[in-house]
């Protein structure tokens, strides 16, 4: 008998492998970002400069890259709109006839088993590009901010959204959003909040695509600072307080302490979200030729599964159904 451990053992064979894997990315645990444009034009499908293979679409577009996608097995999407018009309040993010409220009605009319996921927030909406409406000074007010947002999660479900995601960072907005949703008899809606957001550089490729952009400062007096892990639980468990339903850690790839401790902690469905920065870097490496570019996209599905995701959003959702890699 030998005195070492043998892990090869249960490594020869691929079928040997497939019987001891622990982790899988699966159709169902993906959900892909969509960016759909309140444009007069049909048939718009702008490309994202910064993030190869994404695009900006109009509404007829997101219809028929979506009825796509619905074929190759994708089951959930978030939806992120670019106005038409932007002011100081962000008003067209809760009108009844903004561009996300009437991408909902069109997605879920046609495809009624689609979860339709919004992302709530006033960024795309507002002229100068904050989270929140600003005090004359330009800060984001806070407990003025959380009407406008429950305001406009309200608009979502009425609209016909089965789950809302509130990415704003304000304190007590998934409280004001499950009170007003409860108010006007959406209980049945369920809030997966961006518990715990950083305030990340991994975030530039996306305010390119959805136009966001803050026009003066950051977003540090309410994004987290990628410094702190363990203020990373108190915004957790606000949240679950508050009446979260599902959280996200974001963005994903280097915050997988978090999330892992998150999953330790908590036993509420977690999703991570993969964002922009993380896509961008590896299509850029891939379209160089010096990474293997879907092999590197598993790997880091896996790695978010394995710290503790149920559920991840990615921009690799489409091509990784397309290419039928997923378990
Ligand atoms: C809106 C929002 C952002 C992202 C998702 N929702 C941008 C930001 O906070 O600046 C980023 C997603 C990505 O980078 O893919 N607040």
């Amino acid at each position: 008998m030998s005195d070492f451990f043998r892990g090869r053992r249960l490594r020869r064979t691929g079928t040997l492998r497939e019987m001891v894997r622990e982790t899988f990315v699966r159709p169902k645990d993906l959900i892909m970002p969509y960016f759909v444009v309140d444009t007069p034009d049909q048939n718009m499908k702008k490309p994202i400069a910064s993030m190869p293979g994404q695009y900006q679409l109009s509404l007829d577009m997101l219809e028929e890259t979506v009825a796509r996608a619905v074929d190759m097995g994708l089951r959930s999407c978030l939806l992120f709109g670019i106005p038409a018009m932007k002011n100081e309040t962000g008003s067209e993010a809760w009108a009844e006839h903004g561009i996300v409220q009437r991408a909902i009605q069109r997605l879920k009319s046609r495809f009624s088993r689609l979860v339709v996921t919004t992302d709530v927030c006033l960024c795309e909406y507002t002229s100068h590009g904050h989270c929140g409406i600003l005090d004359p000074a330009g800060q984001v007010r806070n407990d003025a901010t959380l009407e406008i947002l429950a305001k406009t999660a309200l608009s979502h479900a009425q609209a016909g959204a089965d789950i809302v995601g509130p990415s704003d960072m304000m304190d007590g907005r998934v409280q004001a959003i499950r009170a007003t949703l409860d108010e006007n008899g959406f209980q049945h809606i369920p809030v997966m909040s961006y518990a715990v957001k950083y305030s990340s550089a991994f975030y530039g490729p996306f305010r390119e695509a959805a136009e966001s952009a803050p026009q003066f400062g950051n977003r540090k007096t309410y994004q987290m600072d990628p410094a702190n892990g363990r203020e990373s639980m108190r915004e957790a468990m606000a949240d679950i307080a508050e009446g979260a339903d599902m959280l996200i850690v974001k963005p994903a790839g280097h915050y997988l302490d978090v999330l892992h401790e998150l999953r330790q902690r908590c036993d509420l469905p977690l999703a991570a979200y993969q964002v922009s920065g993380e896509y961008a870097m590896i299509k850029a490496a891939g379209a160089n030729g010096w990474i293997d570019e879907r092999a590197i996209a598993l790997e880091t599905l896996l790695g978010i599964k394995r710290a503790g995701a149920d559920l991840i959003i990615t921009y690799f959702t489409e091509e990784l159904l397309e290419a039928g890699v997923l378990a």
